[in-house]
């Protein structure tokens, strides 16, 4: 990659520190306890067919920016879901069925967690029941009935397709595997991020660089705390954390700048359909409210171009399939880059490992297409 490159001119919408930041590895590990993480991977790696996915090395990048290595974590390998949710809802679904083949399990999803709970059920010769909203695309919906689950479509949002799982769960005795807390509801959000906390894990045992930074992307928080839960067990120095959120949705960069929980009011839905959130969800709030040290905000423009950039082979040697979700933690760390300021407010130069995490693969396969095709005219 030489200088003249598309992404030179990318910028991110908003830039906050933590005025909080005060990182526990104690306080953090009082939330998620060292015996969940530990389970989790303990039955996780038992599981058929597991197996590490790839740290991928974006050798292009890391040259381009002058850092030492960027590693791009590539759940688009995750067993055959192609997302780091396959970790969290199955795994829970395996712990709160304990056993019990006769109990039918339920939850409300924007796509890849349902997927995940359908499937841990299916493993288990469990029925599932699948709430999604009118948002979640025919294609998605298509994938998790093949994991056998019944698929039931609600008016409205997101929120509506989740008042509705938990008063029919309520009605007829399911189990509702969620992966967002409310009061009284803590153990299975727990349980799922226990399971993605088998990244960290992995990563721990997949280089000996020490990282500096990780770019985590948010929408509920689940998956960032997950992750920073799993650096507090598992890394012995604490890198930096930074939270990216769509421009429309960044309710972990608003709660940060308020120190308190902050809910946002999403107009327009973003093409990051999992991180489109308006709300922290309170177990992750626990641990993300004092341990991440800056929180970025940035646009949908530019997703198609990265999505196809990845598919390309233009970041490293290996050609990645990477999904919406996927495209921003590049995106932000280049941000980060093309911001002198912001460069040197974190630290980013030569001696830097950073850590990105790509979180899906081609999950929707017609979002997918649209994607590398019009990333692909914006590269000609
Ligand atoms: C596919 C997908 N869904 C959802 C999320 C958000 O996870 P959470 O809601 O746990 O923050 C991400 C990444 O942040 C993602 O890649």
């Amino acid at each position: 990659m030489q200088s003249g490159n598309v992404f030179d001119s990318w910028s991110h919408n908003k830039f906050v520190s933590n005025q909080k930041y005060n990182f526990s590895r104690e306080e953090i590990l009082k939330v998620l306890p060292k015996s969940f993480i530990d389970d989790a991977y303990a039955s996780i790696s038992n599981w058929e067919g597991y197996k590490r996915t790839p740290l991928i090395d974006l050798n292009k990048l890391s040259k381009n920016y002058n850092l030492n290595k960027i590693f791009y974590k590539d759940e688009s390998k995750r067993f055959k879901l192609k997302s780091f949710k396959a970790l969290g809802g199955a795994y829970a679904v395996e712990k709160i069925s304990a056993g019990n083949k006769d109990i039918i399990v339920s939850t409300a999803t924007a796509g890849n967690h349902g997927k995940s709970v359908a499937w841990g059920a299916q493993r288990l010769g469990l029925k599932s029941k699948i709430f999604i909203s009118e948002n979640v695309s025919e294609s998605r919906a298509r994938d998790i009935a093949s994991f056998g689950a019944e698929i039931i479509r609600v008016d409205g949002n997101y929120d509506d397709s989740l008042k509705a799982c938990i008063k029919q769960s309520t009605e007829n005795n399911w189990e509702i595997i969620q992966d967002v807390a409310w009061q009284d509801y803590e153990l299975v959000p727990k349980l799922t991020m226990s399971g993605y906390s088998v990244m960290i894990k992995e990563i721990s045992e997949q280089t000996k660089h020490y990282i500096t930074h990780i770019f985590l992307q948010a929408g509920v928080g689940g998956m960032a705390s997950a992750v920073i839960a799993g650096v507090a067990r598992y890394f012995k120095r604490i890198p930096r954390i930074i939270i990216i959120e769509p421009e429309s949705a960044d309710c972990v960069l608003a709660s940060i700048d308020n120190s308190k929980l902050t809910k946002v009011d999403i107009k327009k839905e973003s093409i990051m359909g999992g991180m489109s959130c308006g709300e922290v969800s309170l177990v992750p709030w626990q641990i993300i409210k004092n341990s991440v040290n800056n929180c970025l905000s940035l646009s949908d423009d530019n997703i198609a171009t990265t999505v196809a950039m990845l598919a390309r082979g233009e970041f490293s040697s290996d050609k990645i399939i990477g999904g919406e979700c996927s495209a921003p933690g590049i995106m932000s760390l280049i941000m980060s880059c093309n911001n002198k300021k912001i460069k040197q407010s974190l630290d980013l130069n030569e001696k830097s490992n950073v850590l990105l995490i790509g979180c899906e693969g081609d999950t929707d396969t017609t979002l997918y297409k649209r994607l590398i095709s019009l990333g692909n005219e914006t590269l000609k």
